[in-house]
């Protein structure tokens, strides 16, 4: 199976902090639970972390339909029928696959996904252990981890995590990067050799769409890149490149208002008048 393996990565940006806690809480054989916004890095700092120490990597994308069965894994049914509950005809789902090859379980955004799953996890993450039935008791080997991830903005649509779950998990925070480490991300990951120049525009109107009180919800280097690649194909246009990129990204405070169109045109002249490009 080489779908866990982590494929080649680019090098992680800044985040030296969060790279040690990371590291050190692994090495210590503890879960972690990733906070933080959409964007900011969770999934690329857990899985370039996991390729340095060597450690398979197990994805996991939750949502609220999300199943314990499928955390677990099922008996494949015309084999059942055929010649009955033979462990060889147990399909494991990611947290067997992740226990028996001692790697780790990456769990994106634990916290939408339904109490179930949630409580599946806990005696595997406590003693390493989960008990299937027709297959019997799975015991980890050595290595096995849970990494989660959670974004602290959705706890207003969703529910957090219990405590009993929260008490087998330590936290490693990551909040948004400086500006220098956005425009480098932009730069290693943009895909259509965008100018420097578009890419601070495109950084600086992204990070303000954090900051600007007309926002609701910002956009994450996500956007940055985007705008940047689309940009980079219209004749460096980072303004009409926005218009596209953000309306699926942010959400304004008053939607009812001025368009965004028009917020970001203005956002824009601002950026260019404080900073000449
Ligand atoms: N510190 C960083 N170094 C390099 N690339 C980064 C860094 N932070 C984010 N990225 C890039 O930004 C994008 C979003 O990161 P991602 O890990 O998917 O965010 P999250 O999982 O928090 O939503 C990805 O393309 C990722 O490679
Ligand atoms: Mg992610």
């Amino acid at each position: 199976m080489l779908d866990h393996r982590v494929p080649v990565l680019p090098p992680i940006i800044g985040r030296q902090s969060e790279t040690e806690s990371l590291h050190a809480c692994l090495e210590a054989g503890r879960h972690v639970l990733l906070e933080g916004p959409v964007g900011v890095g969770k999934t690329a700092l857990a899985a370039a972390i996991c390729r340095t120490l060597g450690r398979g990597f197990v994805r996991v994308d939750g949502d609220g339909r999300y199943t314990e069965a499928r955390l677990v894994g099922t008996f494949d049914p015309p084999a059942v029928l055929a010649s009955g509950y033979r462990p060889e005809h147990f399909l494991a789902g990611p947290l067997v696959r992740a226990m028996r090859e001692g790697a780790v379980l990456f769990v994106n955004e634990l916290n939408r996904m339904p109490e179930g799953v949630q409580n599946v996890l806990l005696p595997a993450m406590d003693e390493g252990r989960v008990v299937v039935p027709q297959l019997g008791e799975v015991t980890a080997s050595a290595g096995f981890t849970v990494i989660a991830t959670q974004n602290p903005a959705e706890f207003v649509a969703t529910a957090a995590l219990s405590e009993a779950l929260l008490d087998r998990f330590e936290l490693v925070r990551l909040d948004y990067q400086s500006e220098a480490e956005e425009i480098a991300i932009v730069v290693q990951d943009a895909r259509c050799a965008p100018s420097l120049a578009v890419v601070a525009q495109a950084v600086a109107l992204t990070r303000a769409t954090r900051t600007d009180p007309r926002f609701r919800r910002g956009a994450s280097v996500r956007a940055a890149i985007a705008i940047s690649d689309i940009a980079a194909r219209l004749h460096d246009d980072v303004a009409r490149a926005a218009t596209l990129a953000l309306p699926t990204r942010v959400e304004l405070m008053d939607p009812t208002g001025t368009a965004l169109g028009e917020v970001l045109a203005d956002l824009k002249k601002k950026l260019a008048a404080t900073r000449p490009t």
